[in-house]
């Protein structure tokens, strides 16, 4: 298996697209897609490509004073196999080197995989947005402090 993770571009916008809707059942969208990988002068998207084919990705944005994960899956034909720790630990790296002071993120409040892989990353509960999810599910958000 050749794995690796590389910046994203607008030609894979409609593979992420079909990866979104099947794992959240809606997707970003393509104009979202292209203006924060055109516009956007703080987004930093990345793909993981497995044996040439894309199979998750990291949405984020990093400014000087904060950085946020936008979004964040893995195919789950390669979940449980340390794709998303790696995936999240070039993350973190990335904003070490910028210098960034704090990562946050929204999860699903029933989301436990997710929320699980993130405090094994030093992220920690921040407070709850209620019926955040177009289902009225909460949002929890988590935020981990860099320096
Ligand atoms: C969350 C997600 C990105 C994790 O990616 P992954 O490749 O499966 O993660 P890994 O294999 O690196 O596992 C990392 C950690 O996740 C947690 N985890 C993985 N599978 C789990 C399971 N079945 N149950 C509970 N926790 C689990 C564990 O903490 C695991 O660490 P460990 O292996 O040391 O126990 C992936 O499951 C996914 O895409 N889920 C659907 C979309 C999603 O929830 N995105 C996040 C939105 S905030």
């Amino acid at each position: 298996m050749n794995y690796s993770i590389r910046q994203m571009t607008t030609d894979d916008i409609n593979d992420i697209i079909i990866g979104e809707e099947k794992i959240f059942g809606e997707s970003l969208g393509y104009d979202m897609l292209y203006s924060e990988l055109t516009l956007n002068p703080y987004a930093y998207y990345f793909v993981l490509e497995i044996d040439s084919k894309i199979n998750g990705y990291i949405g984020t944005w990093i400014d000087p004073d904060h950085a946020e994960i936008v979004n964040f899956y893995i195919d789950e034909k390669y979940q449980g196999l340390g794709f998303g720790s790696m995936m999240l630990e070039f993350f973190i790296e990335l904003c070490d080197s910028c210098n960034v002071p704090n990562i946050s993120l929204e999860v699903r409040e029933h989301n436990l995989k997710a929320q699980s892989l993130y405090k094994k990353y030093g992220f920690e509960f921040s407070h709850k947005r209620e019926k955040y999810y177009k289902d009225s599910e909460d949002a929890l958000v988590l935020i981990k402090k860099m320096r």
